[in-house]
């Protein structure tokens, strides 16, 4: 057996070690900005006790300001909800992400690194960066749009999303990106929701080789948003598409206008005006439209890009997520470029033209940090080590993990056959509404559990919650709650009157505290332990998929009567989306029921949330007072079907429902 072949087998199989703890290399602590434990644990002393200060020291180094603040920290989690950070003080996130770097000698650095589908590179430096922003900048501007306007982005991969995000935030408007993978009829819903009066976007896509017609789904979307007046149209492929006269307008052709100048003045914006928009699934009703504030919100992308990525200024940095997540924003855009760094954006996926893509890329731009989901890595491990092996990984320092808990087989896989045994593994816990890493270990210092996120970043004051409102003891499964507020935290919900649905969804399942949705543990060195979310979010492939959402998109179908949606253990998603079906009395499922429900779920969302399992039922185990009981369906979406295991069943209405139920289980 070839020495290939032989670590094909192991990875065919791979042995995880529970409780294995690695020490940091040698390799990777030598240059690492915080290089002992003892230094990150007085620093995060400082950071809990005396915030204020310790906030106001970072916010000093890490961004400029144009007039200073005259209060760090302004705040209550309680009935008089307000985090206010850094109140008076005016800075740009533009200009920090590149108007200071034409001074600072990366006027000529590359800024981003795009890497197309086809496998072209494009580089754009801070100071084409510049150009090409205060351009856009100025479009923008000569279509009426100014500070605190909304302008929606669906824009598949292309630079164009990220100078248009920097374009944005340069003149004080606010963007809110719906991702290229959603429906029309999910991103007419986000346009109406955010009120934007512009659109950008694109005329296809290109990912995996396939067309994805982003043009074709905006038009159909704008029938039902009349209040939208411009659309920027880039165009990727030269294809010829719909262009609505009078409203459609072509990127380039608008940024080459004689009367575009390419210098746009930054607006100075108020610490906590909104830089953006971005909507998240949650349990119930319509997806959310989380605010991000400006200059919080920047010091948290910055200031942990910096150390939990352990930026330096000839390093390569490389995040695969897409833009059209919070990660992409945080850690494509704003968080690298404020560092001044060189991000590398990927247009395709990882698979294509073969699994062998992500490393090419490492080789050929020399990658130095790269940033990943366990689904992706779950399912480039399946395509075996001979592509991982034939080529050049030794630029790697850094690998990161983020969108659900790493399980520790994959976490192996990654650390030896992409790492080989001397990069750092960073597992970064955070969610969109917190803007940044919020649980995390640092590179070169932390010793890494395979599986926890480990320990607080600066600032973060993590606590586990039980069921009786009291902190859970070590070892103990609780709710993850944050005690103290952090700079680069949500501010509000968009149009939320009175932050009713904000007061409600965060701070009151623990008063005074803000819940994650995330269950979790602190074991006995108080690494934290994230366990899945504990509200009705499913977390497919690193999305959150509200159930709620894809209940509404199946009970649209017709015959269908009702439906009931959860998640259940997936080998390559993490989660996959089981779906129970009632139908309407006397209609019969029909076999294509299974391709109706899913067109009705690719209308609605996108192909991103439709379900992997169709289960037709009679009836729903319900409660007597009318609620689905969906610990149930979830135990048996699982494939546990033991009775004995469903705990108290005293409650429901009819208990030969679930014997129904589990006899007619799909593929048992
Ligand atoms: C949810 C947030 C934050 C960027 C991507 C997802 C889960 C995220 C981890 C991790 C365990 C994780 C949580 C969280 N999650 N990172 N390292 N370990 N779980 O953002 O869509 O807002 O989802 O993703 O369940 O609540 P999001």
């Amino acid at each position: 057996m070839s020495d290939q072949q032989k670590s094909q087998v192991s990875a065919a199989t791979p042995t995880a070690k529970v409780g294995a703890v690695y020490e940091p290399t040698e390799y990777v602590r030598q240059q690492s900005w915080i290089d002992s434990m003892a230094v990150y644990e007085d620093l995060y002393k400082q950071s809990i006790t005396d915030p204020e200060k310790f906030w106001g020291e970072q916010a000093q180094q890490f961004l400029h300001w144009e007039e200073p603040w005259s209060e760090v920290l302004d705040w209550s989690f309680g009935d008089d909800l307000h985090i206010n950070w850094f109140k008076g003080g005016k800075t740009n996130v533009s200009y920090n992400c590149i108007d200071r770097h034409l001074h600072d000698g990366r006027r000529n650095k590359a800024a981003l690194i795009w890497e197309s589908d086809e496998r072209r590179s494009k580089v754009y430096t801070y100071q084409s960066l510049y150009t090409r922003v205060c351009r856009l900048a100025n479009v923008l501007k000569s279509h009426g749009v100014g500070k605190g306007d909304v302008v929606a982005i669906y824009l598949p991969m292309v630079p164009e999303l990220a100078f248009a995000m920097l374009a944005c935030a340069r003149i004080g408007a606010i963007h809110a990106i719906v991702f290229s993978g959603f429906s029309a009829q999910a991103l007419r819903d986000r346009i109406q929701a955010s009120g934007a009066k512009v659109l950008i976007t694109a005329d296809n896509g290109m990912r995996g080789g396939r067309l994805n017609p982003i043009k074709a789904q905006a038009d159909e979307a704008l029938l039902e948003c009349p209040e939208v007046e411009k659309v920027i149209v880039v165009s990727r492929t030269q294809q010829q598409v719909n262009m609505e006269p009078g409203r459609d307008v072509y990127y380039h052709e608008e940024v080459a206008r004689k009367d575009i100048s390419r210098h746009c003045e930054v607006e100075w914006m108020d610490a906590d005006d909104p830089l953006f928009i971005l909507y998240t699934s949650g349990s119930t009703g319509k997806p959310k439209g989380i605010v991000h504030s400006t200059a919080g919100y920047l010091l948290g992308a910055s200031m942990t890009s910096k150390y939990v990525f352990d930026l330096h200024d000839d390093d390569v940095y490389f995040c695969t997520a897409d833009i059209g997540w919070v990660t992409g924003h945080s850690y494509i855009v704003y968080g690298p470029l404020s560092q001044g760094a060189t991000s590398v954006m990927f247009e395709g996926i990882p698979t294509y033209p073969d699994a062998g893509r992500l490393w090419d890329i490492v080789e050929r731009h020399g990658v130095n940090q790269l940033y990943m989901a366990p689904t992706a890595i779950r399912s480039l491990m399946r395509s075996g080590n001979e592509f991982p092996a034939t080529y050049d990984l030794s630029s790697l320092r850094i690998l990161g993990s983020v969108g659900e808990p790493i399980n520790p087989a994959a976490w192996e896989w990654y650390y030896h056959e992409i790492g080989h045994e001397r990069c750092s593994i960073v597992d970064t816990w955070w969610q969109t509404e917190t803007g940044a890493h919020m649980i995390t270990n640092l590179p070169g210092i932390t010793p890494m559990k395979p599986s926890s996120a480990t320990l607080p970043f600066f600032g973060v004051q993590p606590i586990v919650m039980g069921e009786d409102h009291k902190e859970v003891p070590v070892g103990e499964d609780g709710r993850l709650c944050i005690k103290f507020p952090w700079p680069s935290m949500v501010r509000h919900l968009w149009d939320d009157p009175g932050n009713a649905r904000f007061k409600e969804t965060y701070f009151s399942t623990f008063p005074g505290l803000y819940f994650s949705g995330d269950a979790a543990m602190v074991d006995e060195d108080g690494y934290f332990w994230l366990k899945g979310r504990v509200d009705d979010v499913i977390n497919v492939s690193g999305h959150r998929i509200g159930t709620a959402e894809v209940e509404a998109s199946l009970n649209s179908t017709a015959g269908v009567a009702e439906s009931a949606v959860v998640g259940f253990p997936h080998e390559i998603k993490g989660e996959g989306i089981y779906a129970y079906i009632v139908m309407k009395h006397g209609v019969e499922a029909g076999p294509e029921l299974s391709q109706r429900l899913a067109g009705a779920v690719r209308r609605n969302i996108g192909p991103i949330a439709k379900p992997d399992v169709i289960h037709v039922v009679n009836e729903l185990p319900k409660t007597r007072s009318g609620k689905i009981m969906r610990r149930i369906l979830r135990k048996i979406a699982a494939g546990i079907t033991d009775k004995e295991q469903f705990g108290d069943l005293s409650t429901l209405v009819d208990e030969s429902v679930v014997d129904e139920i589990i006899e007619t289980r799909p593929n048992k």
